[in-house]
Formats: C-alpha cells, sequence, structure tokens
C-alpha cells in the first residue's frame, strides 16, 4: 500500500528511483509519479495512473537526470486513481514536492482554511493539503527553516503518514517524517536512501535506519541525518543497523511468479521457523520470546488473538491448537472489529497478534488498545523489525523470508509452524500434554517440512489439471470441519484474491444451513477431508454435495477410499496429526488459486485493489 522512494547522492537519482518503484510494486498501488531535482535545483514531476511502466512512458526526456529525486506507488484512499491524485504534490508556489503513504484524517478542515487564505488545490487528496500546509507556514513564519515547517505542519495533522519532502532551495536535502507508516533510510558512502522497506536499496547499502514513530529527520550530504521528535522537537540519537536482507530473497530467482517462487519455497520457510527451536533431541522447544514469559502464558486466563486476513485464518487454527494441545481458552477476533468494539480485556489475558507485515494498521491499533487496558501483547511477525514486532511485549519471528506476491502463502504455513510451537510449549510447561505425547508430536511437526516437499512434487500437476477444468467457473465452496474449517476459509480467499471468483468457506456441517441451496451440477467444491478428526462425517457431507450434482475436488490422504470414490478429482497429502494437516492442505489450494488466476489471465502478483501491507484502516 502506497510506496516511497527517495534518493541523494552521487548515482542517477531517477534509475534508483525507478528500480525501487519495481521493488515495491509487491505493497499494490494504482498509480505512480517522480521528482527530479535538475542541477539548478528545479524540480520536474512526471505522474500517472496506471503502473511504473506507464510512468516511463511519460519521463524519458533528459529533465530527468539528476542526483536528487524521490518517487511514489499510490494506493488510492482519498480521490480516484487519476494523474492529478498521484503523487508527488506540489505546493502552489511550485516549491515543495511531497510524497505520502497513509491518510491525513482532518484534511478536510485545513484544505478550508488554506482556501480561506487563497490556495488553490489541483486534486482530491490529503497530501496536497498537507503541502500547502508547509507552505503556509514557510512564509508566514519568515525564522522557520525547512524542517520545522514540515514540522509545525505535522504537528496540526492527525492520521497516519510516512512522507518524503524535497525543496527547491534545498537542493539535495529530504526531511522525512512517520506516525504509523513505515520508513526506512539506506545510509551509503555519500548517498542515503529512502524508502518504505529496505528493498529498493538492499544492493548499495546494508547499513540501515528505520524511522521511529513520531520522529521526523533531516538529511543532507553536507550535514548528515538529524532526527528530532515530531511533538516535542527533542533530539534523538540514529540507531543504524545492519540489514540481513539479500538481493536473491527479493528476487523471483526463475520462477514465473513471486507466488509460485514462495510456494516452492515452503519446506524451506517452514525449516527455518523450526530452526533452533523444535530440538528433538534434546525433547525440547526453545523459543526465546515464550521461555522468557512461560509463567505468565502459564497463569493466563484467556488468549485472545487478533489479525487481519490471512492472519486471521492462522490465528483460527491457533485456537484450535493451543486449546487442543494447552488447554487455554482462545477467542480469535478481527483486529479491525476488536479495537472498536469496547473489548473486555485485562491484565490476566494474553493477546497474540499476528501479522506477516508487522505494519497492517487495524492489528496496530487493536494492540495498543490492548497495551492500554492491560494486557500482555505477544507478536507473531514475519517481517523484522517492522512497526508490530516493535511495539509488542514479547515476540517470535517467523522465519519465512521476504513474501512479495500479495496473497500471502509461505508466511501463512509458517504462522501454523509458530503457533504449533507455541501450543505445544505452552502444553507440556502445563502439563496438558504427556512426555510421551508430546514428543510424539513434535517428532511429527519436525517431519512437516519433507511432508510439505512431497505435497509440492504429488499435487502440483493435478492442481493444473483441475485449474484448467473449473477456471471459468463463477463460484466455488470450500468446506473443511475442525482444524480444516479455517483451511477452507484461507482456500476460498486465496481463489477470491488472486482469480476474482466469488469464493465462500464454511464449516462442512454448516453446508446445509444456507450454502446447500447453492449447490447444482455448476458448482465447484473443494472439500478437505484428511483420513482424521470427523472424517466420516465428512464423508456423509461428499454424499449430500453428490446427491445433488455438485462438482467435488477433495483434498484427500493415500488410504482414502470413501470420499475418493464419490469425488470428481482427489488430490493427495500425506497422513499427519490432524492438528498439523492445515499445513499440508494449504498447498493444493494455493496451487489451485494460482493455476486459475494464470488461466483467466489475471495478475498473480499484484491482484486488483489489495495490497500487500494495509497501512490504513
Ligand atoms: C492484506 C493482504 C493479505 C494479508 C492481510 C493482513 O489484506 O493482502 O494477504 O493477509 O493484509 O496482513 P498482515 O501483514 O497483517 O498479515
Amino acid at each position: 500500500m502506497c510506496g516511497i522512494v527517495g534518493y541523494t547522492g552521487y548515482r542517477n537519482a531517477y534509475n534508483v528511483v525507478i528500480n525501487g518503484l519495481k521493488r515495491l510494486e509487491y505493497r499494490g498501488y494504482d498509480s505512480a509519479g517522480i521528482v527530479i531535482e535538475n542541477k539548478d535545483g528545479k524540480h520536474n514531476v512526471a505522474k500517472t495512473k496506471g503502473k511504473v511502466e506507464d510512468l516511463l512512458a511519460i519521463s524519458q526526456s533528459s529533465e530527468y537526470s539528476g542526483n536528487t529525486g524521490m518517487g511514489h506507488t499510490r494506493w488510492a484512499t482519498h480521490g480516484v486513481p487519476s494523474d492529478a491524485n498521484s503523487h508527488p504534490h506540489v505546493s502552489n508556489n511550485g516549491k515543495i514536492a511531497l510524497v505520502h503513504n497513509g491518510i491525513i484524517e482532518n484534511y478536510d478542515s485545513i484544505k478550508i482554511l488554506l482556501i480561506e487564505k487563497g490556495f488553490t488545490f489541483k486534486s482530491e487528496t490529503d497530501t496536497e493539503v498537507l503541502v500547502n500546509l508547509i507552505q503556509y507556514f514557510e512564509e508566514s513564519q519568515a525564522d522557520l527553516d525547512f524542517v520545522s515547517c514540515v514540522r509545525y505542519a505535522l504537528n496540526e495533522v492527525y492520521g497516519a503518514y510516512a512522507i518524503c519532502v524535497m525543496h527547491q532551495d534545498h537542493k539535495g536535502e529530504f526531511v522525512v517524517a512517520r506516525l504509523g507508516s513505515p520508513l526506512a533510510v539506506g545510509i551509503g558512502k555519500d548517498e542515503f536512501f529512502i524508502a518504505s522497506d529496505a528493498s529498493p536499496f538492499v544492493e548499495f547499502t546494508k547499513d540501515a535506519l528505520y524511522l521511529e514513530e513520531g520522529h521526523i529527520a533531516h538529511i543532507s550530504l553536507k550535514d548528515g541525518i538529524e532526527i528530532r521528535t515530531i511533538t516535542q522537537n527533542e533530539p534523538v540519537q540514529p540507531a543504524i543497523q545492519e540489514l540481513k536482507l539479500s538481493l536473491e530473497q527479493i528476487e523471483k530467482g526463475g520462477y514465473e511468479h513471486f507466488m509460485l517462487k514462495e510456494i516452492f519455497e515452503q519446506p524451506k520457510s517452514i525449516h527455518d521457523t523450526l530452526r533452533g527451536r523444535l530440538l528433538v533431541k534434546e525433547e525440547t522447544i526453545k523459543m526465546a520470546g515464550i521461555w522468557d514469559h512461560l509463567e505468565r502464558f502459564s497463569k493466563a486466563e484467556r488468549i485472545i488473538i487478533i489479525a487481519c486476513g490471512t492472519s486471521w485464518h492462522a490465528g483460527l487454527i491457533g485456537e484450535y491448537l493451543i486449546e487442543e494441545f494447552a488447554r487455554i481458552p482462545v477467542e480469535v477476533e478481527y483486529a479491525s472489529e476488536f479495537r472498536y468494539r469496547n473489548p473486555i480485556i485485562t491484565n490476566k489475558d494474553i493477546v497474540i497478534a499476528i501479522s506477516q507485515s508487522g505494519e497492517t494498521a487495524d492489528t496496530m491499533a487493536a494492540i495498543k488498545l490492548a497495551k492500554e487496558k492491560g494486557a500482555f501483547v505477544y507478536g507473531i511477525c514475519n517481517v523484522v523489525d517492522s512497526s508490530i514486532a516493535r511495539i509488542t511485549d514479547a515476540g517470535s519471528y517467523t522465519h519465512a523470508g521476504p513474501e512479495i506476491g500479495v496473497a500471502s502463502t509461505k508466511a501463512f504455513t509458517a504462522q501454523l509452524t509458530i503457533l504449533s510451537l507455541i501450543a505445544l510449549k505452552l502444553g507440556k510447561h502445563n502439563g496438558s500434554l504427556s512426555n510421551a505425547q508430546f514428543m510424539e508430536l513434535i517428532t511429527e511437526l519436525d517431519a512437516i517440512p519433507k511432508k510439505v516437499q512431497e505435497v509440492l512434487e504429488n499435487t502440483h500437476e493435478i492442481c493444473k489439471v483441475i485449474a484448467k477444468e473449473f477456471a471459468h467457473t463463477t463460484n466455488f465452496l470450500y468446506l473443511g470441519r475442525g482444524f480444516n474449517f479455517p483451511s477452507a476459509l484461507e482456500g476460498a480467499l486465496k481463489l477470491k484474491e488472486i482469480s476474482y471468483i466469488h469464493a465462500e468457506g464454511y464449516p462442512a456441517a454448516e453446508m446445509k444451513h444456507g450454502p446447500i441451496a447453492l449447490i447444482d451440477e455448476n458448482m465447484p467444491i473443494v472439500i478437505i477431508a484428511p483420513k482424521v478428526g470427523h472424517y466420516d462425517k465428512v464423508v456423509s457431507n461428499v454424499q449430500e454435495i453428490k446427491a445433488r450434482k455438485g462438482r467435488v475436488i477433495a483434498v484427500v490422504n493415500p488410504t482414502d477410499t470413501q470420499v475418493r470414490s464419490q469425488a470428481d478429482y482427489s488430490i493427495e497429502i500425506p497422513m499427519v496429526n490432524e492438528a498439523f494437516s492445515p499445513i499440508l492442505a494449504a498447498i493444493p489450494l494455493q496451487f489451485l488459486a494460482y493455476h486459475i488466476a494464470l488461466i483467466r489471465g489475471a495478475n498473480v502478483d499484484q491482484p486488483r485493489n489489495l495490497a500487500k501491507s494495509v497501512t490504513v484502516e
């Protein structure tokens, strides 16, 4: 969701910014723009509705040569995707250019005041209001320097933002600030990079600084980086760290799409998530985050899991895992609902916040609320040093590596892996699991990466065949029971997200309370039916579907005969404890969504209207 890239140094800024914007495409966007400072300090702006390729087409001339510049990919919030609404936005006097990720909530009232003072507006955006507010402070308070003008303006607005500002009178300088949306600064020799995440500058420098909430920084080649707090203007020491990210991790590595690459990475990402934590020989699970807070977890009267999207589905499976193995009551909530419904939370509750990106605005806000009410908040994030990782009391990273495809795949199965570890660790600690049970379960969990590899090898081809048959249907149902009810929800979400086919997930038994009315020979039903838990009941559900001529695509175990004999298509996954079966079941459902989307000609990695990191409410 909105990407920012900035560069000042000795390189061709246009190339650095354009390549950086391409790296941020995965975040989701609908327009793009760039501003380059030429050798006289003049700003040349190009911006357009559409993709970075469209921007390239309108910005090829020599006007765009210079060593300082910034660019933006916009995901529309205020105003439709259009050339005028694209960033950068420029102040009325033409001197200040600004790119922004987030929402200025009180922009309307400020706009009215600025119009009264003679300002005019070309766009419908909140961002154009902010850039003119900066000009207003510059003109009305002559003694303010560049950074102070920006700071004064920011003290007038509320909402969420990461901004990068350039000024024609301050060549080679940036003012950047953040509240709610992330911003990283890459520090090279005689050059600086600004970006929404480190991917645009990873090949140039390993030294990075993540701007903290409520901080503003002045960046110039002459004076380096000077950071202050936005509200109090107090100086802050820059905390520079070494990037762990590598270029290979964020490239496609020969795959047609990031999503396919990421599906195939799952044996490794799950293995990396288990590594150093699941120690079968030592008969233990070691996780620093949990280890340090075991007593608190043992005394918890309740665990509340908060998340959005796919992470919420992982949370639902987490509920089954923790209740099954640790016998601690768990509730799972959409972060967006939790934060607005005056929830009852006490200091005896533990809140687990799950977020791949670690930046989701609703999850951030829900965490802040839970903390205010005294709960201990544990984070499960994939992005190291993300905002959520930093505001939670403790947590564990899913070591899935960067996930670029907007539709989450490997991050989801890594989340299930972490939740399995947490449930098993707590169950062992509080005595809900005997040593024998614990050993049996951790031995099975340890074998999961190998089984995932088998699933990848054995299900890809059949999923392509099924995709061909059903790519042009308009609806899909996904059904599952027990641990695999959330698998059905996630399978349906994957299909919706990337193929734009309407799909719904249901607990299989609920089918007869509504969805059964939809079943006829045109309705494909994906049913997750491993020979565990309530297998017999699922067999009956399949019979009910076939009696109504529904088309059944079943995910089954090798020894299954009853479901297979009735299904139109069967996809085999190895036998495993029911608790871990959602990890295996996820893979053919990802393949199915991917191949259906591919046949339909959809943009698999950047589905329309979706963003990877949803930094607005
Ligand atoms: C967006 C993404 C989803 C993701 C959700 C939650 O909607 O498109 O793939 O599941 O946000 O994101 P998070 O980073 O908090 O897991």
